[in-house]
């Protein structure tokens, strides 16, 4: 498949005086964007009273912007439901886990649960899908779902809403008591109209009972987006897409992503370093205008996975400081250019600067775009260009399959957040560590689903930490010639979150089981015979088979049995990367530690090296400068 690629920039018609707008579409076009994403906060220039609609000006915004030879993404307004919605609907507000309301005066006010907030948005969707439905090139729904961690609300709609969700997923009060084991501390329920949400309990809450609320509240994700992506269908054929966000885990983003075509992201490499990343001071130092070296890749490959058919965007690129991280420091010169071809190594069809106009005035006013609020360019507008000239001369891309499989599954990831049994146990930080670990070594990596059926054409498949593996995926693991790494506490847990009974992992051709786990502090790893250790978490294996890694004392760390090995620990990096370099070379690949900055990408047909760190490095008989990129 050739990749194609473009440009495009994030913009607000109704920021700015409309006498403006021709001259930005047309300075779009110069800088050779092809893409504009409009819309996704108006609602209250939209329709400024209940019923009030004033799409006019929308309609001239996009004919503007067309004029000038751009395509455009309409989002729908849903993220920033104007002061009378919730004058209108007062209990369509989220509820925090104390049970406070969360309030206008910002974004994302609302309930996925509440009925009424989402027939409205469905309204609004209808109405805009029905004028603009044959007109704009591409749609976007809401904005960020779970941004300002809003995902969980446990407001009456929501106890409400959960209530049938479990009367529809249990049938009957005593098949639910028997699945999350109520009968411990007498937690029995009767009816399922006595089931409160988890919150505001005395000690922690059943956590069958946790689990099924964050599946309840994926779902009710799903079901808002789904009923938009309904309301847009019926007047529109053109590509439906979602920007989702770095690191947010609490709603399953591939059961979105299946319900329309491009998924996209949002990616700000500073502000998620700052902010979202477990790692030292010195990391997060040397990285400061670079951004972690391997969380853009990560989302990247995700999002590759998340959209149908490999379609994916960033919908928001960082284009210098932003606002919103503990600090915010500018890019080195050269990274805004880096993180689009970044991007685009990865498979991404385009990459949208967020945004176009620096504003003034309210929440953002230090975010950069690729204008200062006084119009003048800002450093960004000459990397951008920079690409779009790029571009033109590079020759086209082929994407391919990687050699490397990497399960994702958001369901493990709300388990082990209900429970986590030792701090610091995050599932996504396991992954993502496999992951910078595989990176590390020049690997390219597939991020698959946990319902994959198919593992052909790759030679190693890993899915640490999935903690009930799927049959399609069980079955795709029995079948799969390639190496497969699991583990730790992979298949670990029934569906319903209880240990099972034969111990895990229970998986056909591994004769091993987990006998206990327990967690350490950060100042107890456990030592391994060969160098580096076990941190965070340690299972006592009982197996048969020979220990390839052990403790210094002798306890299995890593058995293996034929195609397939078990970890049974947390590994720390030096441990981490014999484990992977031995299961990648077993699979036939060459893993070459790589310098410290250097991570490389594989398409079909160029392979991409990028320099994240603050100095030039030498690789390959080249020197690669900071910010530098080179293909071949
Ligand atoms: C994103 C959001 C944008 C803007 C941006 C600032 O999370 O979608 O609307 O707020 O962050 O970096």
């Amino acid at each position: 498949m050739t990749l194609q690629r473009t440009l495009g920039t994030c913009y607000y018609p109704e920021h700015w005086p409309e006498k403006i707008w021709a001259e930005d579409a047309a300075r779009m076009a110069v800088l050779g964007l092809t893409w504009v994403r409009i819309g996704e906060f108006a609602w209250s220039r939209l329709e400024p009273s209940p019923g009030d609609l004033q799409f006019d000006w929308l309609d001239r915004a996009i004919d503007v912007l067309h004029a000038a030879g751009l395509k455009v993404v309409l989002g729908t307004p849903t993220a920033t439901p104007p002061r009378w919605m919730v004058a209108r609907h007062p209990d369509m507000l989220a509820v925090d886990d104390q049970g406070r309301p969360r309030k206008f005066g910002s974004r994302r006010h609302y309930c996925f649960s509440h009925d009424g907030y989402r027939e409205e948005g469905v309204r609004i969707t209808g109405l805009l899908a029905e004028r603009f439905g044959r007109k704009v090139d591409a749609w976007q729904t809401d904005n960020e779902y779970g941004c300002h961690d809003t995902v969980y609300s446990y407001s009456d709609a929501a106890q409400t809403a959960f209530r049938e969700w479990l009367a529809q997923k249990y049938q009957s009060p005593d098949a639910l008591n028997r699945a999350w084991g109520n009968v411990f501390w007498s937690m029995d329920y009767d009816s399922f109209d006595d089931i409160d949400l988890p919150n505001l309990s005395v000690a922690e809450p059943n956590p069958s009972h946790a689990l099924d609320f964050r599946r309840f509240s994926s779902d009710q994700v799903a079901r808002f987006n789904g009923a938009q992506v309904a309301a847009i269908r019926a007047h529109s054929d053109v590509p439906i897409s979602h920007n989702y966000m770095g690191r947010i885990v609490e709603f399953d983003h591939f059961a979105t992503g299946r319900q329309m075509e491009i998924a996209t992201w949002d990616s700000y490499p500073l502000g998620f370093l700052e902010d979202r990343l477990e790692s030292s001071p010195e990391h997060k130092r040397r990285y400061a205008r670079q951004g972690d070296p391997d969380f853009q890749a990560f989302h990247h490959d995700l999002y590759r996975a998340v959209g149908q058919n490999g379609r994916w965007w960033v919908m928001e690129q960082q284009p210098g400081p932003v606002n919103w991280a503990p600090h915010n420091p500018a890019p080195l010169p050269g990274m805004v250019r880096f993180w689009t071809w970044e991007a685009f190594a990865h498979g991404a069809e385009c990459i949208a600067y967020f945004r176009w106009r620096q504003a003034p005035f309210a929440q953002e006013q230090y975010h950069a775009g690729l204008l200062r609020p006084d119009n003048v360019e800002a450093e960004g507008f000459a990397e951008a260009a920079q690409v779009a000239r790029e571009l033109q001369d590079m020759p086209a891309v082929e994407h391919t399959q990687a050699p490397v499989a990497l399960v994702f599954d958001y369901a493990s990831a709300w388990g082990w957040s209900v429970q986590p049994q030792g701090a610091g146990c995050d599932y996504f930080r396991l992954v993502f560590e496999v992951y910078r670990g595989l990176r590390k070594l020049g690997l390219s990596v597939d991020i698959l689903p946990p319902d994959a059926k198919t593992l052909n054409g790759y030679a190693l498949v890993l899915a640490p930490g999935v903690l009930t593996l799927s049959d399609a995926l069980k079955a795709a693991l029995s079948e799969t010639t390639a190496q497969v790494l699991l583990g730790p506490h992979t298949n670990a847990k029934t569906p319903a979150l209880g240990i099972p009974v034969p111990l895990p992992p229970a998986i056909s051709g591994l004769s091993a089981i987990v006998a206990r786990v327990e967690t350490l502090r950060n100042d107890m790893p456990i030592p391994a015979e060969n160098g580096g250790s076990v941190k965070l978490w340690f299972e006592h294996l009982e197996t048969t088979h020979d220990a390839v890694e052990k403790t210094e004392a002798g306890a299995p760390i890593l058995v293996q049995s034929a195609n397939l090995s078990y970890l049974a620990g947390w590994p720390d990096e030096m441990l981490l990367e014999r484990v992977l370099t031995r299961a990648s070379s077993a699979a036939g690949l060459s893993p070459e530690p790589l310098p410290q900055d250097i991570r490389i990408r594989d398409t079909g047909t160029t392979r991409f090296v990028f320099n994240h760190g603050p100095d030039a490095v030498a690789y390959n008989g080249q020197s690669i400068p900071p910010a530098g990129v080179t293909w071949d």
